[in-house]
């Protein structure tokens, strides 16, 4: 039986972390185990600007811990007002390495999103011009769109149209989290690449409604069947490069996550290499690890892997219920909290 397994360090395509004192208690979670992550701009006030990308990233930087190798990598809000000049500036300087679609109201920070999808032709026909990459939050929201059907009427009404009208425009479905997704991810390869996070490999509706209401379990796309959950974890551990990993660790402060009116996202950093271990040990395919974790996101970014490496044991442990966050009594939850973890990052 494996019970250690060395691979290419990893990298997060898909990641908040936050500002202020939140930035600072989440960022080492990440910055310990992965060497680069893209941070999603969906901030209070959104990354909008190369200008405001700029200062972000030197607050990144300042919350790092000493000593720290881990790179930032930047995304740009898109909304219906985004100057293409803007974004070609920030990439060709290595501010930006790619631009965000958040639908208007799609989840968390999103109102600033793109309302009109007219209004953004310009810029997807300039970053195909320049190979700069769109990642989509891949919803469609709609009084007449059932919230489990979102990203399948996204794919329906606007990515498939996208593959045809900007063939040479590079693109990530990101947080896949139905059989569609999945399938159409593979269809539209390798033009189009998806992250999955390990909550939708590990979670089905079931367990996050069906015995009790699990807040914890609350994230945007949400969680789907049993069937979905099992195309995504033959997706995941396929090896097939056009899917790679984005955990989509999403920390809210305590009481905003269990209110009334609660907030999605799932805070899974502290557990999320464990969590993708599980699971393809669970599907027999730790051989394909690495591929999911380290080599086929780099590709399809166009960017080299990264050069150390990390060991993975199976060795149990637990995780915290929850973190401190410098402030008023805050603190959020943890996904997975206060379970036995089965793989541990070591080294
Ligand atoms: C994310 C967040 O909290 O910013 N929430 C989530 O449910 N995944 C935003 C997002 O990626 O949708
Ligand atoms: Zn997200």
């Amino acid at each position: 039986m494996t019970t250690r397994i060395t691979i290419r360090r990893p990298d997060d395509w898909h990641l908040h972390v936050r500002d202020g004192e939140m930035l600072k208690a989440v960022l080492p979670y990440t910055a310990k185990e992965f060497g680069r992550a893209i941070l999603m701009p969906n901030l209070v006030p959104p990354v909008r600007t190369r200008e405001d990308a700029v200062a972000y990233r030197a607050r990144v930087m300042a919350a790092l811990p000493a000593g720290s190798r881990f790179t930032p990598l930047l995304a740009c809000y898109l909304t219906d007002e985004t100057d293409p000049d803007d974004v070609e500036r920030g990439f060709r300087d290595g501010v930006f390495t790619a631009v965000k679609l958040y639908p208007a109201n799609a989840t968390t920070n999103s109102a600033a999103g793109v309302s009109d999808y007219r209004k953004i032709t310009r810029v997807l026909e300039r970053l195909e011009k320049i190979g700069m990459p769109f990642l989509m939050h891949g919803e469609e929201v709609g009084a007449d769109i059932d919230i489990f059907d979102r990203e399948k009427v996204f794919i329906e009404r606007r990515l498939s149209k996208w593959v045809k009208e900007f063939p040479g425009l590079h693109m990530v479905l990101e947080h896949l989290s139905s059989k569609d997704g999945a399938d159409f991810v593979k269809s539209a390869a390798p033009q189009v690449g998806g992250t999955i996070t390990p909550y939708h490999l590990n979670l089905t509706r079931t367990d996050w409604l069906g015995a009790g209401l699990k807040p914890m379990m609350y994230a945007m796309p949400v969680i789907k069947t049993a069937c979905d959950r099992e195309a995504l974890r033959k997706a995941a551990t396929s090896g097939a490069a056009c899917y790679f990993l984005g955990t989509d660790s999403a920390p809210h402060p305590f009481a905003r996550k269990i209110a009334i009116n609660g907030v999605p996202g799932i805070f899974n950093a502290p557990v999320a290499l464990a969590t993708y271990a599980k699971v393809f040990e669970e599907e027999g395919a730790l051989d394909k690890l690495e591929a999911f974790t380290s080599l086929n996101g780099p590709k399809h970014y166009r960017l080299p892997p990264n050069e150390d490496k990390i060991v993975l044991e199976k060795s149990p442990w637990t995780a915290p219920v929850e973190i401190k966050v410098a402030g008023a009594d805050e603190r959020t939850l943890v996904y997975r909290g206060g379970e036995t973890i089965e793989w541990k990052v070591v080294e």
